[in-house]
């Protein structure tokens, strides 16, 4: 059940000398202007905002440490924002987060979108949770998310999986951006027309090479699209092997997806 965040949680006690939550909104400032007094969002975090868009009441789901809530606050970029998080661990983190950036979002317990009502977010995030959980949140949330109109998601795993699980469940993906953070690579899709949500039941089994290699990621630029088809060759290869003795004819499947997206990069290879 939908539960309020506790006493600890109240903003508007930004500390002497920080932001405080009536200074001008900085809407328009390039990411470094921003002035957070917390860690700074890293490269996943902006691709992030940067499919936010502007006006929107953003509800960060599993928003741990808040710090996505508090650049989209600082920087102008939604009308209203709402960090929710099923751990009141996390949730005392975002606390501190927009005590230290002077920021005035809001912050709600409680499992997925349970916190929300259906109609109070425009924009759902859910970043950094496994494809199936968030799935799951959604598939539990379905009046919430009927009536948001995008949902802007990093599934941390099983992304082939996430892809045809939101295919099945009749939301449209229109964008998908690789983003490289240091040694890491993530992919942040947008998920539309979220009114026609049917939820479909999680599939486990590996995907064929049409939800690892999406005409979407065709639109990233080579380098981040390059990483992305080598690391997910290596993974589809190890699980090839890995499978190889006791489930065989998986194993070949696998090892033509690891081929096709193989023959993917030399292919962009060859055009670059
Ligand atoms: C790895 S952190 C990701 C934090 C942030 N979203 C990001 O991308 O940097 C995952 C957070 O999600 C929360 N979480 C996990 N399952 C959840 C659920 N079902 N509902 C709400 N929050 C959840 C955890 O408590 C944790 O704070």
């Amino acid at each position: 059940m939908r539960q309020k965040a506790g006493p600890d949680l109240t903003p508007g006690d930004a500390k002497p000398g920080g932001l405080k939550p009536d200074d001008p909104k900085p809407g328009g400032l390039k990411p470094d202007e921003v002035k957070l007094g917390v860690a700074r969002p890293g490269a996943r975090l902006l691709a992030l905002a940067k499919r936010v868009p502007g006006g929107s009441t953003v509800a960060d789901i599993g928003t741990d440490h808040g710090i996505l809530p508090a650049y989209l606050e600082r920087a102008g970029l939604a009308r209203r924002v709402i960090g929710s998080d099923s751990s009141a661990g996390s949730l005392a983190s975002a606390a501190r987060t927009r005590i230290r950036s002077g920021c005035s979002f809001e912050l709600r317990l409680g499992y997925g979108l349970e916190p929300l009502e259906p109609g109070e977010a425009s924009v759902l995030v859910l970043a950094g949770l496994g494809g199936q959980t968030i799935a799951e949140i959604l598939s539990a949330g379905r009046p919430v998310v009927a009536m948001a109109h995008l949902a802007v998601v990093q599934p941390m795993k099983d992304l082939p999986q996430f892809r045809r699980w939101a295919e099945c469940s009749r939301l449209t993906t229109v964008t998908e951006d690789i983003v490289i953070e240091g040694r890491r690579i993530y992919n942040v899709l947008t998920l539309a027309e979220l009114c026609r949500f049917a939820p479909a039941a999680w599939d486990a089994l590996e995907t064929g090479i049409e939800h690892e290699v999406t005409r979407l990621l065709l639109d990233n630029e080579p380098v981040a699209l390059l990483r992305y088809l080598q690391t997910r060759y290596r993974l589809r290869s190890g699980i090839s092997s890995s499978r190889a003795a006791a489930r065989p004819e998986e194993a070949r499947a696998d090892q033509i997806v690891a081929l096709q997206i193989e023959q993917q990069i030399q292919s962009i290879e060859g055009r670059h």
